[in-house]
């Protein structure tokens, strides 16, 4: 370094930084083992930071008895680095989700690099420290998709009103990674998977990464769209960024062809369409259904609830919520009888989306003829109470309402 020759491991060092950072693999960096003339540094600590000037790296300058913060936009922080490597500091720990690269001089001042785990894909992509998601189960490959979706920057931090949806694709991840450990899935064969209204394709090729990258079990993941330039548009990005297990077709929810569907996918599936993909699910006998309803149209215009809640129904926006609830209710009833084990969750808080409502099914090993009674009674008995004669879901499973 004292020559003006960047040496090759601090050249590589410098090199790996830039490539992690332009990446997304970035997680952090500390810089110790101090040599300058200030008796009080103890280290450096470098994350990722997401300012309104965009992407920028956050250096954390540690005294015995004070921190001084500095951030620097990408290209000048690895500068610094670079500046700091071999003289300031005398060791470097970089962090991506792939490895740690560590650089240390000797007494001499010659450097040498090892290499060790990261923070593997349980650290997930950055976590931008001004922005409060904590990316948990999606691996460094999902960045292709993520930046191509436009998510995120080429420098993977999440782009400017992409957060709430950001946030939505991790917490979806999370919770689907749940319900498939608590679900008894076929083990001898791929795992498919139907993604149905699966719009820009978000949560179809995170399900995907999830399947393929953290959780490393078989599965073939297929979208479904009405809409024609969706759907070619995803399969282009599939093609392009390599991952063979996933395809999208277009066609309606209700009679698209795809492989009979282990897990049927259905979030914010407009209307009816979420009774349609139900349906669908239970008529194949997925192990598991998990929908988000989106809007319920069906059901309002038949509300008709018994008379001491009437004039608190004239308000238009607690007629909404009456038929959100009756609507959702029977259908999580609906699926019960059909024969699964129904949880009904915010999947994420109302304060990112209104659209929250979580129905996760799980097919009951056996049939319940009991439990099939009493989910009879208490529907018929709840579209009673709210007047509702017709619901798209009870009509698909030819259940009788009245
Ligand atoms: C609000 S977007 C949701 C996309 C995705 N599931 C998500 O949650 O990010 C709903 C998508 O479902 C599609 N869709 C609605 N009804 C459908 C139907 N019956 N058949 C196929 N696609 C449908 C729409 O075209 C739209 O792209």
């Amino acid at each position: 370094m004292s020559s003006g020759v960047t040496e090759p491991a601090v050249a590589e060092f410098l090199a790996t930084l830039e490539q992690s950072v332009r990446e997304g693999t970035f997680t952090r960096l500390t810089l110790g083992k101090t040599r300058g003339d200030d008796p009080t540094l103890r280290n450096v600590q470098v994350r990722t930071v997401q300012l309104k000037a965009g992407p920028h790296l956050n250096f954390v300058w540690r005294h015995d008895t004070q921190d001084i913060t500095k951030n620097l936009p990408p290209a000048e922080a690895v500068t610094e680095i670079g500046r700091l490597v071999g003289t300031t500091f005398h060791s470097a720990h970089l962090f991506t989700t792939r490895r740690l690269t560590q650089l240390e001089f000797n007494k001499k001042g010659q450097p040498r690099l090892s290499f060790g785990k990261g923070d593997g894909p349980a650290g997930g992509s950055p976590a931008p420290t001004h922005d409060r998601t904590k990316p948990r189960l999606l691996p460094a490959e999902s960045q292709t998709w993520l930046h191509a979706l436009g998510i995120t920057n080429a420098a993977g931090v999440v782009r400017e009103g992409m957060a709430d949806k950001h946030r939505q694709i991790h917490k979806f991840v999370e919770l689907l990674s749940h319900l498939v450990d608590g679900a008894p899935l076929t083990t001898d064969r791929p795992i498919e998977i139907a993604d149905m209204g699966c719009g820009k394709g978000y949560l179809t090729f995170a399900t995907h990464d999830y399947f393929e990258f953290v959780a490393q079990r078989s599965a073939r993941v297929c979208g479904v769209e009405q809409r024609d330039p969706l759907v070619a548009q995803c399969n282009q990005l599939a093609l392009e960024t390599g991952r063979t297990k996933l395809s999208f077709v277009r066609g309606s929810i209700a009679d698209a062809t795809v492989p009979t569907p282990d897990i049927l996918i259905a979030l914010h599936a407009c209307d009816t369409a979420t009774d349609d993909a139900i349906a669908r699910g239970i008529a194949a006998g997925s192990t598991l259904i998990v929908t988000a309803p989106c809007c319920q149209k069906e059901v309002r215009a038949q509300l008709t609830a018994a008379p001491v809640l009437a004039p608190a129904l004239r308000h238009g926006i607690f007629q909404e919520r009456h038929a959100e609830f009756a609507t959702d209710a029977l259908r999580a009833l609906l699926l019960e009888w059909a024969g699964y084990e129904t949880k009904v969750f915010e999947f994420i808080s109302t304060e990112h989306t209104a659209k929250n409502l979580m129905i996760a099914a799980t097919k009951r090993p056996g049939l319940d003829e009991a439990a099939r009674a009493r989910a009879a009674t208490a529907i018929r008995e709840l579209a009673a109470f709210y007047g509702v004669r017709a619901h798209a879901l009870a009509t698909h499973l030819d259940f009788a309402l009245a």
